[in-house]
């Protein structure tokens, strides 16, 4: 078989076959969930359907969902291009099901797409069930006739999932297969699971409660089906590969990149290929789904990504913006499955375009200074936080950037003086502004500013959002709460109010949470 394109159509057609609604992919920033920085699975758009909030038409679902993990909960940036399976971006199949089926019709339906639909061999598959699951371990022993060996119990948080510090969660069973004694590694739970020997591809939760808070579990309305697989990973056991950057989709992207830098890949830059491919992909559908490069928020993962595939662009060779020449090869290979990809096309292409020409303008200066500073350190040792504040403040370089940059020879940045040199730049600017007669009541607004970022605006794509009352105000004060009656100012962490700006008027509408409603006469920035 088969190219990713096609794999992730028989995933759909068949639970498609087996009653499930074929559901679209929802956007990377979620817009039901104020606390999580970028959707992180599939079954993030369906949280409030598991709660019982929200009702749809289908009580079972099947979805590719796009999906980052590279900030918050779930963060794997610092691993991308080093190791065969991390990615900023990539896609999770799912099925998923609201109150209908449970464990057995979940475990019967997986069992099934993966030895008959994807044709895996049935000796070369073992699960793991959570330690106390006895019902999970007899079925997967009637379904799969698997005997006691190929059952591994697992107590650990690996065989317990949630999506982040609140919301719906359950108990899971994780799918592995065995590729073979050729590859270095132990069965899950053993000391050297991390090995790619035995390769989880397939997670079935069993969402059974929500968190409503840390400490605060409480069952959900009807137990419920959440599963993910990650299709990067199945593309590379369906195509026999051992590294998901093997498969036909990276392969076309890694060779874009050989042709925009000239240069084929070799063992040794081989990770700088794979950043570039990878980081692609999460900065293409960022911004496809509204997100620019920015300096706070999601605005400044999505510029640390672009500048971190920059970076190694440059190490290639590349002395011209190279990124956005990659994106007709991209949307060529996502474009039919992702068709957002291709109405931003121009908007990506010239958004990184942009990106690198600024970036360009101080990178080979901030890399000769990263040089020259790091040159006598040893493996072990770190570069000065002072050295790391200037890349940053200077030059545009992320703090991952520059960790990302001395990685490969073991030297680290003193992270703590990089804080402090950050603090002592607030603690001035903090001066500077009080030295200037605002107003005291407004000196509320500059603190407020630090402590609790930003808003981050919403409205391009959406009418409509949760968000997280970060502060309230009445009469220049800051409050702990306002009556009943009485009017104020809400600091909101995201919205899609427009506020006031420029001679455009602030939107007005409402704000409404459990027993509250508020009448929003007007936003202002
Ligand atoms: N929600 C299941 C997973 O992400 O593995």
């Amino acid at each position: 078989m088969s190219g990713v394109n096609e794999i992730r159509s028989t995933f759909l057609d068949f639970f498609a076959k087996n009653g499930h609604a074929v559901v679209p992919s929802s956007g990377l920033v979620p817009k039901n969930d104020p606390t999580l920085m970028f959707t992180n699975a599939g079954m993030v758009q369906f949280k409030n359907v598991f709660t019982g909030i929200e009702k749809r038409p289908y009580d079972k679902a099947t979805t590719a969902q796009k999906c980052v993990r590279a900030g918050g909960k779930h963060n794997d940036l610092d691993n991308v291009g080093y190791t065969a399976r991390h990615h900023t971006f990539f896609e999770m199949l799912g099925n998923f099901s609201f109150g209908d089926y449970f464990k057995e019709r979940a475990i019967e339906l997986a069992w099934t797409l993966i030895t008959k639909e994807f044709g895996l061999s049935p000796e070369k598959l073992l699960v793991t069930v959570y330690a106390d699951d006895d019902h999970a371990a007899d079925l997967w022993k009637k379904i799969a006739g698997f005997s006691d060996r190929r059952i591994i119990r697992i107590g650990t948080s690996d065989n317990f999932w949630q999506m982040g510090d609140t919301g719906p969660c359950g108990p899971c069973s994780e799918i592995f297969i065995d590729q073979g004694s050729a590859l270095k590694g132990g069965p899950p739970g053993s000391p050297d699971e991390d090995g790619d020997r035995f390769l989880e591809f397939w997670n079935l939760v069993f969402m059974q409660y929500e968190q409503v808070e840390p400490g605060n579990r409480t069952p959900l309305p009807r137990p419920s089906i959440d599963t993910g697989m990650g299709l990067e990973r199945m593309a590379a056991i369906l195509q026999g590969v051992t590294s998901n950057y093997d498969t036909d989709l990276f392969k076309a992207l890694i060779e874009a990149v050989a042709h925009a830098v000239s240069r084929a890949p070799e063992p040794a830059t081989m990770a700088s290929y794979r950043v570039i491919a990878d980081h692609l992909r999460a900065s293409s559908f960022l911004v496809a789904d509204g997100v620019l490069p920015g300096n706070e928020g999601r605005g400044y993962v999505l510029r640390r990504i672009m500048r971190r595939a920059m970076r190694h662009a440059e190490i290639l060779g590349a002395r011209e913006p190279t990124m956005y020449r990659l994106v007709p090869t991209l949307v060529r290979e996502m474009g039919q499955a992702y068709p957002e990809l291709m109405r931003a096309e121009a908007l990506i292409a010239e958004t990184l375009k942009l990106e690198e020409t600024r970036f360009r303008r101080t990178l080979e200066r901030g890399l000769s200074i990263l040089d020259a500073e790091s040159r006598d350190l040893q493996a072990g040792q770190n570069l000065s936080g002072d050295t790391a504040f200037t890349l940053y403040d200077t030059y545009g370089f992320p703090l991952d950037l520059t960790q990302d940059a001395l990685k490969a020879r073991g030297i680290g940045v003193d992270t703590e003086a990089f804080q402090a040199a950050m603090q002592r730049q607030k603690q001035a600017a903090r001066e500077a502004w009080k030295g200037s007669g605002e107003a005291a009541t407004e000196a509320v607004w500059f603190g407020l500013r630090e402590r609790v970022g930003a808003t981050e605006f919403l409205g391009y794509e959406t009418e409509t959002a949760e968000g997280v009352v970060t502060a309230l105000l009445t009469e220049g004060a800051e409050v702990s709460e306002l009556k009943a009656g009485q009017s104020g100012l809400a600091v909101l962490n995201q919205t899609p109010f427009y506020a006031e700006s420029g001679g455009q008027v602030g939107d007005t509408g409402t704000i409404a949470g459990a027993g509250v409603s508020v009448r929003v006469t007007d936003t202002e920035k």
